[in-house]
C-alpha cells in the first residue's frame, strides 16, 4: 500500500475535534478511519485488543484521549498505545492535549518516549464546550451555572484545532512541534456566555456556583461520575488563571489568527442550536 492509499487514524473521531478532523481529510480525498467504539473496526480505549486492528495499515494518528489525560491511568494507556502503533510501523502521531495540565504533559513526555514522530496540540478549552456538550443543557435553560468565577479562559474553536490538525497528520513539516492552541483573547464565563445570548437573541445568564453544587447538578443532569470528578479537577484545580493567556500555536502553525469566540457563537447560534427546546416547544 502506497504512503496515499493507507488511511489515517482518527481517534475519537466522531467527537468535537475528531469529527471535525475526518471530515477535512475526507474533503482532501484522503482515506480516513475513525477509530471509536462506533467505528469499523471498533475501537475502544478500554479495550485494548481493538487497538490493533484500529492501528493496522494506517499511516498516521490523530489520537483524542476520552475523557481526558487527566484522568486515572490515562498516561500509561496513551503510551501503551503508542508503542503498540510504533510496533506496528505506525510512527507519525498527533496528540490533542489540554493546557495547564501536569498528567497531559506527562501524557505527551511517555508518547514522545515511544520514538513516535509527535505533533502536540495543547489546547485551551473549546467553545463548543457549550453546544456540543453538558453545558449545552445550561445554555438552553438560560442558566450557566458553572463554578468558574471571573476566570478568563481564550476559548479556543474546535474548527481551528482541525484546522492544525490536518496539516500534522499529512506534512512532516510539523513534526516535533508543540502547539498551543487558544482563542484570541481571553473571556470570561460571564463574557462568554453573554456573546452566545447576543448570537442567539435570548437572555442566558451565567450564574457562578460552588464546586459542590455544580457535581450535585451535574449528576442530576446524567453526566457520568468520571466525567463529574474529571470537571470538578478542571474547575477546581487547573481553571486558576494559568492558562488565561492567549498563545500563538494557530498563527504558528497556519499563519492566521485564531477564530474569534463571538465568530463561534454566531456560527453555533445559526444552526439553531442554542433554541433546541424553544423551537421544540413551539
Ligand atoms: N473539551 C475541552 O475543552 C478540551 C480542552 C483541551 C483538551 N481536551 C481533550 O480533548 C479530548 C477529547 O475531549 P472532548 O471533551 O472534546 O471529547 P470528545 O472528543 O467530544 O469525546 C467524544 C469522543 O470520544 C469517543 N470515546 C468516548 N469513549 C470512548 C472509549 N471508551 N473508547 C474510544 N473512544 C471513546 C467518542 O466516540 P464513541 O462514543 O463513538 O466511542 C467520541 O468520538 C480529551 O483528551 C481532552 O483532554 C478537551
Amino acid at each position: 500500500m502506497s504512503e496515499q492509499t493507507q488511511p489515517i487514524l482518527v481517534l475519537g473521531g466522531t467527537g468535537k475535534t475528531g469529527r471535525r478532523v475526518a471530515k477535512r481529510l475526507v474533503d482532501q480525498g484522503e482515506a480516513v478511519r475513525v477509530g471509536s467504539r462506533l467505528g469499523e473496526p471498533r475501537f475502544d480505549w478500554e479495550d485494548p485488543t481493538t487497538w490493533a486492528a484500529a492501528l493496522r495499515g494506517v499511516r498516521s494518528a490523530y489520537v483524542a484521549y476520552y475523557p481526558d489525560l487527566a484522568s486515572p491511568g490515562a498516561v500509561d494507556t496513551v503510551g501503551s498505545l503508542a508503542e503498540l502503533a510504533m510496533h506496528q510501523g505506525v510512527s507519525r502521531l498527533v496528540l490533542l492535549t489540554g493546557r495547564g495540565e501536569p498528567e497531559a504533559e506527562l501524557a505527551e513526555q511517555t508518547v514522545r518516549a515511544s520514538g513516535a514522530q509527535l505533533t502536540v496540540l495543547r489546547s485551551s478549552w473549546f467553545a463548543q464546550n457549550f453546544s456540543e456538550d453538558y453545558m449545552l443543557e445550561h445554555v438552553l435553560r438560560g442558566v450557566v451555572a458553572l463554578p468558574a468565577g471571573d476566570m478568563a479562559e481564550p476559548f479556543i474553536d474546535a474548527d481551528d484545532i482541525a484546522d492544525v490538525a490536518v496539516p500534522a497528520l499529512t506534512d512532516a513539516a510539523h513534526i516535533g512541534e508543540v502547539y498551543e492552541l487558544t482563542g484570541p483573547r481571553p473571556l470570561t464565563f460571564s463574557e462568554a456566555v453573554a456573546e452566545i445570548a447576543r448570537a442567539a437573541g435570548r437572555e442566558i445568564r451565567y450564574v457562578p456556583v460552588a464546586i459542590e453544587e455544580h457535581a450535585a447538578a451535574a449528576a442530576q443532569d446524567g453526566v457520568p461520575p468520571e466525567v463529574i470528578e474529571l470537571l470538578t479537577y478542571l474547575f477546581g484545580e487547573v481553571l486558576d488563571g494559568r492558562n488565561a493567556h492567549p498563545a500563538d500555536g494557530v498563527c504558528r502553525a497556519l499563519g492566521r489568527e485564531p477564530r474569534d469566540f463571538s465568530q463561534y457563537a454566531r456560527d453555533a447560534a445559526a444552526t439553531g442550536i442554542f433554541s433546541r427546546h424553544r423551537n421544540a416547544a413551539a
